[in-house]
């Protein structure tokens, strides 16, 4: 008997609908991205509270008993993954939704033959198997388990076609026959598109590819809610799918590229894997006073943070550096390249965290302009964010991407460890402008020498 009436179960789905939206709304901004994580969170916990209460389940000890595993997994690892990893983590969780919602697909196909319900059973078997197995591809690219080059065997394009159309005819096979064996072919082939569309993605390229899972993710929760005949599903999976569409197609025009390109352009000889060859042409390096005098004595300075500063975990040593600066009178910004770092917003986090109040960011289409008129730029941990052979070197795996036009302002300081290039492989011309100089060693101990020299000044 269940405890809820239908009214109470609508009036609380609805209540969790608009938390989820809440939730977007709030993740659309670092100032309210915290306020909006836990009311997405609320969201959650009262549908599956309502759910409980307003169905006669079965198996109710099994139920508790994998919700409590779940959550004896996730739980420690969300706190202690390291802001370096959350694409993984995101990924791993993606994946897992996506093959969840493939299971319970298969489990309810016994339960209806109505052929709308068997449609919406197979494209969640189908986009919820891509999912889990291109989420999968996805995390041990990041986690270099697997190489993040493009990975391509002959004849790869027309295996993948076949895996497509054999798992769409099964599909038309399940939703006449309501045949189990059928639909495991599915689950199967699904499993095989997802590997094959994903293993020959490059590693910068890695990140788009998980939203674009993500929404895939999304429609099959949507599809599951028609399968299950759950309203909140249709509706939580339906914003996850345009939301995740939406920010693949941000981040694809971010780094200038379209997600077509992204997806099959190692099949043309355009993939996004460099070499990772150091150079070994000559670069003029400095020493931390000496950045000092130059940071010191400047009007305008611009910080340009990377990958390379959350790697450090230079976020707080950074910003004392630009409080010292501006006890000196000294006009300090930071420029925000949409992609720098591993995920969106991963340097507004970076610097939030610091405490780098909002006014010191610009956004890139805002800094560009002011670079002629800057003295200095620091860039600390970042390089294909202002590499020029975006706009300079047709074929370059970032050509096309808008940078940061840094090599219009005075004088340019790199802090980075070694001649290695950035994410895409190749190499950065900028590092041999006559106008640059370079501070080895890791971002965090180089920006203390920098700072307790700007301090002695
Ligand atoms: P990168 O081009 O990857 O450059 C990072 C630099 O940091 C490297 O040159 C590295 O040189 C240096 N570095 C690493 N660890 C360091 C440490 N401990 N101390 C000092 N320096 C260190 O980073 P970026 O400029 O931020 O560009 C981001 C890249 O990721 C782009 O290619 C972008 O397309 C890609 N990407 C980003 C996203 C999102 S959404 N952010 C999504 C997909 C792809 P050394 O090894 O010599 O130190």
């Amino acid at each position: 008997m269940s405890v809820l009436a239908p009214e109470g179960t609508a009036l609380l789905y609805l209540a969790s609908a608009v938390c989820f939206i809440l939730a977007l709304k709030g993740l659309s901004s670092p100032r309210t991205a915290r306020r909006g994580n836990a009311i997405g969170a609320a969201g959650a916990l009262v549908a599956v509270i309502t759910v409980f209460l307003s169905v006669r389940l079965e198996n109710v000890p099994l139920i508790l008993a994998a919700i409590a595993v779940g959550s004896a997994v996730a739980v420690p690892v969300a706190r202690r993954v390291q802001m370096t990893q959350m694409p993984q983590l995101v990924a791993l969780f993606n994946g897992v939704g996506g093959g969840a919602a493939a299971l319970v697909a298969v489990l309810e196909l016994g339960h209806s033959g109505d052929p709308w319900v068997r449609l919406a059973v197979v494209f969640t078997m189908l986009v919820g198997a891509v999912s889990f197995a291109g989420s999968a591809v996805t995390v041990g690219k990041l986690q270099e388990l697997i190489s993040t080059r493009p990975l391509l065997f002959p004849g790869m394009p027309v295996v993948m076609v076949l895996a497509l159309a054999g798992a769409i005819t099964s599909g038309v096979l399940v939703i006449l026959t309501g045949s189990a064996g059928w639909a495991v072919v599915v689950l199967v082939l699904g499993l095989v598109a997802g590997l094959l569309l994903v293993l020959p993605v490059g590693g910068a390229d890695v990140p788009i590819v998980i939203s674009l899972l993500n929404a895939f993710t999304g429609l099959a929760v949507a599809a599951s809610g028609i399968v299950l005949g759950n309203v909140l599903l249709l509706v939580a999976g339906t914003l996850v799918g345009a939301s995740g569409t939406i920010l693949t197609k941000v981040m694809a025009a971010a780094m200038g590229r379209g997600v077509a390109g992204i997806m099959f352009g190692a099949f043309r000889g355009g993939s996004t894997a460099g070499s990772t060859v150091q150079s070994d042409r000559p670069v003029r390096s400095s020493s931390p006073e000496d950045v000092a005098v130059q940071l010191g004595y400047a009007q305008r300075v611009v910080i340009v943070p990377g990958y390379g500063l959350a790697v450090a975990q230079g976020q707080h040593t950074v910003a004392e550096l630009a409080t010292a600066l501006e006890a000196r009178g000294i006009e300090v910004v930071f420029a925000i390249h949409p992609v720098a770092g591993r995920m969106p917003g991963h340097m507004n986090v970076l610097l939030a965290e610091a405490n780098v109040p909002y006014e010191a960011l610009r956004e890139l289409e805002e800094v560009n302009p002011e670079f002629p008129n800057t003295d200095i730029v620091l860039v600390v941990g970042a390089n294909d964010v202002v590499n020029p052979a975006a706009k300079s070197t047709p074929g370059a795996p970032i050509y096309g991407m808008p940078i940061l036009e840094v090599a219009l302002a005075g004088q340019v300081v790199f802090l980075k460890r070694s001649m290695r290039p950035g994410f895409a492989g190749i190499e950065n011309e900028l590092l041999h402008d006559p106008k640059t100089t370079l501070l080895f060693g890791d971002a965090k101990d180089s920006l203390t020498k920098v700072l307790g020299a700007v301090k002695a000044l």
